[in-house]
């Protein structure tokens, strides 16, 4: 089988068929009052409100590459780069910074804790016209990164939150590259952040945030609350992305439809479907095509994004395969492939070894009706939220807690 450069192509109303509440009326305004208008960040102009949401491991530019191919008028967001690796020109960082000569916007998202090093690394970018946007990450879980302030546990700290962002803005405005940034509802439901982080984002000049609507203690269990996002839209003026749970075009209109927000950020539920983002622009302007590709119509993507992949890894084959085996067991999930050959898959070294596993297949199967736009990636519940020793004591943050949380970065041990 061939590496095809040709995405399969829509199948007419062929999922969710049915009629949807929006009009295709070209401003957007939908029947019931809904508006999914183009957004403006700054002088990007986003004709489609849907944001690829960064994910770690994930959204290389291979992927976004794929992604975009389908709806090629949204915000595809890179995985996020540790700020203080960036600034240490760690070669893998500069790697994940790369974009491919058809991405429309470059978006790049920076973590970090301490504003000063931040700050670095946005003036890197602004002066090195590394990216076109950055988006500031403030939601990540995970304890190692939690723990020592960082992620969805930083916005907690109302000063450290502030100077993160108007540092990054100061730098990044003048290069004409708007900020966003990506928060969570707060550390647990006894302690949200996202009301105030949203107004200080808004106020130290952000272009927009994106809620994803979890605490850091529910982590990406049971279902996000919408509630929180259409709380949050009443509060700000500058747009809202909503994030949580969109695992297929519906989901998008209704998210759009219950919060009011003015667009939308999907995650897992592009895992091993890039044409969602064909799906959810279709749905945005009242159409109801769906994609509904075939097994083989799957395996030529397949074998599109392990090309992309050897060109992102520079021609490293065995690199590229390896990162490939993740998107392969979400590109066949529901799919009716035996554990054997899914095994099989999981161990493949080469693209040679990829295409064997695919000979056997029946190609013409279906993704059967009741598994179509179902979660699907991790969906871990709440485990305990690590923090920095007395992080909760206060919303500012001590000169104690400020030396002892800049001295150096969990993530740096990822690179
Ligand atoms: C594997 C994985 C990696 C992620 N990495 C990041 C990241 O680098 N930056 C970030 O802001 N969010 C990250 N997220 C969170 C997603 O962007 C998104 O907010 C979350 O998955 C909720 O959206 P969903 O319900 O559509 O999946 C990650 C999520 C997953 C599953």
């Amino acid at each position: 089988m061939a590496v095809v450069d040709e995405v399969p192509s829509p199948v007419q109303g062929s999922v969710e068929g049915g009629s949807t509440n929006v009009s295709e009326d070209p401003n957007g305004v939908g029947r019931s009052g809904t508006r999914i208008a183009p957004i403006e960040l700054g002088r990007l102009h986003v004709q489609t409100p849907v944001v690829l949401s960064p994910m770690a491991g994930v959204t290389n530019w291979p992927f976004r590459v794929l992604c975009e191919s389908y709806g090629p008028d949204g915000l595809y967001v890179a995985e996020m780069i540790t700020a203080r690796a960036l600034v240490a020109k760690n070669p893998k960082a500069f790697r994940l910074c790369r974009f491919a000569p058809s991405e429309r916007i470059r978006s790049l998202q920076l973590y970090g804790v301490d504003p000063a090093i931040v700050e670095q690394a946005a003036r890197m970018v602004a002066d090195g016209d590394m990216a076109d946007h950055v988006d500031l990450n403030f939601g990540c879980p995970v304890p190692k990164v939690t723990r020592r302030g960082g992620g969805s546990a930083l916005p907690w700290k109302l000063d450290l939150f502030r100077e993160l962002i108007h540092r990054v803005v100061a730098v990044c405005e003048p290069a004409g590259i708007p900020v966003t940034a990506k928060i969570r509802v707060g550390i647990d439901l006894d302690h949200e952040t996202y009301l105030d982080a949203g107004r200080i984002a808004q106020d130290e000049g952000c272009a927009a945030v994106t809620l994803h609507a979890r605490t850091t203690a529910e982590y990406y269990g049971g279902h996000s609350d919408w509630s929180k996002i259409a709380r949050l839209v009443q509060e700000l003026d500058i747009p809202v992305f909503g994030n949580g749970d969109i695992w297929g075009a519906q989901d998008a209109l209704e998210m759009v439809r219950e919060t009011g927000c003015a667009g939308v950020a999907v995650g897992r539920g592009c895992q091993g479907r890039p044409w969602i983002f064909s799906d959810i622009k279709h749905a945005f302007n009242g159409d109801p095509s769906r994609m509904d590709p075939t097994l083989g119509q799957v395996c030529e993507v397949i074998l599109r994004h392990a090309g992309l992949l050897i060109e992102f890894y520079d021609g490293d084959e065995s690199m590229a395969v390896h990162d490939l085996r993740k998107h392969i067991a979400w590109y066949l999930k529901g799919f009716p492939v035996g554990g054997q050959t899914r095994r099989a898959f999981m161990e493949c070294e080469t693209l040679q070894d990829v295409r064997s596993c695919m000979d056997g297949l029946d190609l013409s199967s279906k993704l059967p009706d009741r598994l179509v736009d179902k979660p699907r990636g991790r969906v871990r519940y709440a485990k305990k939220v690590h923090l920095p020793y007395g992080w909760l004591d206060s919303r500012t943050t001590s000169h104690e807690q400020r030396e002892s949380l800049f001295g150096d970065d969990p993530m740096d041990a990822g690179y």
